[in-house]
């Protein structure tokens, strides 16, 4: 499929998925959600993609908010429809069996919150600024902020966000543990290569089963997510990785990894 909202290259292991609507702050409309959630089904059958990074184009916003132009047309009925849709494909990209971190610059306001909050960690440069700023056009965030921020900084911190609309810094957001690493502007896509490349380096079949087991566990009690741990940690022993990880350190050398993909 040809993308006009979207760019995707991929190069050893580690795939860029960039939201490409600069003139609009990549606000996200419904064309740009339907190649997101196409985009996704594709990165998630390539067995070649071991990590994937999210970016927004341009130099201002990773993503200002879901398209406030179509926003103003909808019907009380129409606006469910749209945030359902909205919903169900930021939980796909949630659901991603790979890991994915979100390298965000400029504006991640709204739904670009939204976004990054269901990406495993959010690297950030010094310009960002955050916020669900939705109050302010008299309705709330609709693509996951209330339940995903809640989750990740607790709910008083994250109800003084939405109830306030305001924006936060980069240095803000990493100290209410939002974002994992601040770093100056042009530093930015080197850090989050860096740590993408040292995490496809790993074998995929851990990466995913480690992934899958810390999502399921938070949204689970204690003994719950430890029955999945357990089940997890058991399905890696069938992955090749497992015998290479284990008989490499034995050998006393480094493991290279290329088991097959277990999800
Ligand atoms: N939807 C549609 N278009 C948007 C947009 C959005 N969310 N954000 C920015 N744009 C457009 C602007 O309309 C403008 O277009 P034109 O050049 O055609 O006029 C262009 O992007 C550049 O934006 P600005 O001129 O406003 O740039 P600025 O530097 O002065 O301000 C900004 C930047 C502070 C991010 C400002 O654009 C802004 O406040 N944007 C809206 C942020 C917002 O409210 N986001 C939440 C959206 S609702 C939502 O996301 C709901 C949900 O959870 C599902």
């Amino acid at each position: 499929m040809e993308y006009s909202s979207l760019e995707l290259t991929s190069s050893e292991g580690v795939a860029t998925l960039t939201f490409n609507r600069p003139k609009a702050l990549n606000a996200l409309n419904s064309v740009l959600l339907n190649e997101l959630d196409h985009a996704l089904d594709s990165i998630a059958s390539d067995e070649s993609i071991s990590v994937l990074i999210l970016t927004g184009a341009g130099e201002k916003a990773f993503i200002a908010g879901a398209d406030i132009t179509e926003i103003a047309t909808l019907t009380p009925l129409a606006a469910k429809k749209f945030a359902q849709s909205g919903q169900a494909v930021i939980s796909k990209l949630q659901a991603l069996p790979i890991p994915v971190i979100a390298m965000v610059h400029g504006y991640a306001l709204g739904g670009g919150c939204e976004m990054a909050l269901a990406c495993d960690f959010i690297y950030a440069s010094e310009k960002t600024v955050f916020g669900l700023p939705e109050i302010n056009l008299g309705i709330i965030p609709g693509f996951g902020g209330t339940q995903r921020l809640a989750r990740l900084v607790g709910s008083g911190l994250a109800k003084e966000m939405i109830f306030t609309g305001r924006h936060i810094t980069a240095a803000e957001a990493a100290n209410i543990g939002l974002v994992n690493k601040v770093l100056p502007p042009e530093e930015l896509r080197t850090g989050v290569e860096e740590v993408a490349r040292l995490i496809s380096t790993k074998g995929k079949a851990s990466l995913c089963a480690a992934k899958q087991a810390v999502n399921q566990g938070l949204n689970t009690d204690l003994t719950t997510g430890l029955a999945l741990e357990r089940d997890a940690f058991a399905l890696c022993l069938a992955s090749p990785d497992a015998q290479e990880g284990t008989t490499a350190f034995l050998e006393k050398r480094k493991p290279v990894f290329k088991g097959p993909l277990h999800r």
